[in-house]
């Protein structure tokens, strides 16, 4: 049988994170791997229970290698301290884990990752979420909602409202208990004429994820 294109001859079957962290920095399942300085997989521990699930590294993640250390993530981590969440308890990552871009002489410009990126790194996300499964996974913008809840999501529409993961994860491995939400991204409260108030809304939503987990 052909091979599908993708990560998915990359990832190791029965992985745990470290495993599957290790595989991924050599992953190939498309051309975002060339130009990019590393793979940038996760942070967080697989006893996590809430999953927050990004676009793709910027240009600060690609080069330390992590998620959300630039500026978009010095804002998460303000929004989830004002929700009550800690990001230490979160495991975060990104529906692409090579940072997509076009260089030019002074910086190198953030580029949207496309479906065939989103289909091709999937294998990852869906084999990390496998692994940590979460009470919640939150999407933040609309490319993780397009990975996790399909081409259809509207983020402006339906943010903040939860799904049962068992219905709406287009790819049946990820059929898993718990919950599935997206949010806006962190970076839109940045480029917000309303900064104040885009920030609160990302807050909010971030409270509702916050209330479903199950008292412990
Ligand atoms: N934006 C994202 O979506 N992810 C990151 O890791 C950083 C910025
Ligand atoms: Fe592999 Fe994803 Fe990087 Fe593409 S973006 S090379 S699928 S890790």
């Amino acid at each position: 049988m052909a091979q599908r294109p993708g990560a998915q001859k990359w990832v190791p079957t029965g992985a745990g994170l470290d495993a599957l962290r290790e595989a991924a920095a050599g992953c190939e399942g498309c051309e975002l791997h060339v130009a990019a300085t590393q793979t940038v997989f996760s942070t967080g521990s697989a006893l996590a229970r809430v999953a927050l699930v990004g676009e793709q590294p910027g240009d600060a993640e690609d080069r330390q290698g992590a998620p959300f250390v630039g500026p978009a993530g010095q804002l998460l981590n303000r929004a989830l301290d004002a929700a009550g969440l800690d990001r230490a308890d979160c495991y975060v990552t990104n529906a692409v884990k090579h940072f997509r871009f076009t260089a030019t002489p002074k910086r190198r410009l953030h580029q949207t990752p496309e479906l065939v990126h989103l289909q091709a790194c999937r294998p990852w996300l869906t084999a990390e979420l496998a692994v940590v499964d979460p009470e919640i996974v939150v999407c933040l913008g609309a490319t993780a909602a397009r990975s996790l809840l399909g081409p259809e999501f509207r983020v402006t529409r339906q943010r903040g409202i939860l799904f049962p993961r068992a219905t709406q994860a287009p790819d049946p491995a990820m059929v898993q208990s718990g919950w599935l939400m997206a949010t806006i991204h962190p970076s839109a409260v940045l480029r917000a004429p309303d900064r104040d108030d885009t920030f609160a809304g990302l807050v909010r939503d971030l409270v509702v994820a916050a209330e479903a987990l199950v008292p412990s």
